[in-house]
């Protein structure tokens, strides 16, 4: 059985006092399930990172990065590579959030060397996903996901796919307060499998965990996650809050 994870994309939000407060709250109320129900990873800014890493050192819960770059070290100002981040204690990369994507303007290609890049430096992936809404309007979803993913994962050998967590978040259910029904997002997190399952084999699709971003909140978390394709959720603007955010990690375990 794939365990649920939950991760919180805090994007660039917090400060330096913030950030750290938020995490020990976080800490103190999922004691009892983080790490042993359910894996939990937060994703701050670069800067936050390494606070954060100290206010979670006494938990089972992981720290995650947002982005990094292609290459290991050297004239690339600006820049930050997995080696750092890993030299800092971070597990977790998000690679090819909708808003690097879409806001700053990654393409395909890039996002897939930074998925080998972040495990040829010992992080593990998150590879983001998902469609427009005028692509869905369009019924290119399937179209958009596959290219997404056939991208994201080139040259990856099977050996490495376990390295990696998919997310899949439809562009117009992220920061809108619109989110997928559990029966979309079942639908394209099955397909996803069954694409991994083609790409390499079922057996391996079957131990990926593909999770769902888009306006997951407290009262919409237990639903997504009763769908047998959706392992847990990548939470936004939920993740700022440690109520709502705690609420979303219990929500997760499956019994
Ligand atoms: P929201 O939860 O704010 O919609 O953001 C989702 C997201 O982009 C997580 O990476």
């Amino acid at each position: 059985m794939r365990k649920p994870f939950v991760a919180g994309n805090w994007k660039m939000n917090t400060d330096s006092r913030t950030g750290v407060e938020l995490a020990e709250k976080i800490v103190s109320a999922t004691q009892q399930i983080a790490g042993r129900t359910v894996d939990v990873a937060l994703c701050p800014p670069f800067v936050y990172l390494q606070s954060v890493v100290g206010a979670l050192s006494s938990s089972s819960i992981a720290v995650g990065a947002q982005d990094i770059y292609i290459e290991t070290k050297g004239a690339f100002t600006g820049e930050i590579s997995a080696s750092m981040l890993k030299d800092i204690g971070c597990i977790y990369v998000l690679c090819g959030h909708s808003e690097r994507r879409h806001v700053i303007g990654e393409p395909d290609e890039l996002v897939g060397k930074k998925v080998t890049a972040a495990i040829s430096g010992g992080l593990l992936p998150i590879l983001c996903v998902g469609e427009l809404l005028a692509e869905r309007e369009a019924d290119q979803t399937i179209e958009v996901v596959t290219r997404q993913i056939k991208t994201g994962l080139a040259g990856l050998g099977a050996e490495k796919l376990s390295a990696v967590t998919l997310a899949y978040e439809p562009v117009w259910a992220i920061g809108t307060g619109l989110t997928a029904t559990p029966q979309q997002a079942q639908d394209v997190h099955s397909f996803i499998r069954e694409l991994l399952g083609r790409m390499y084999d079922n057996r391996l699709a079957e131990q990926i965990r593909i999770l769902y971003g888009g306006s997951a909140k407290p009262g919409n978390a237990a639903d997504l996650m009763s769908q047998q394709d959706i392992d847990g959720l990548l939470v936004g603007g939920a993740s700022l809050k440690a109520d709502d955010f705690v609420a979303i990690i219990q929500a997760a375990v499956k019994e």
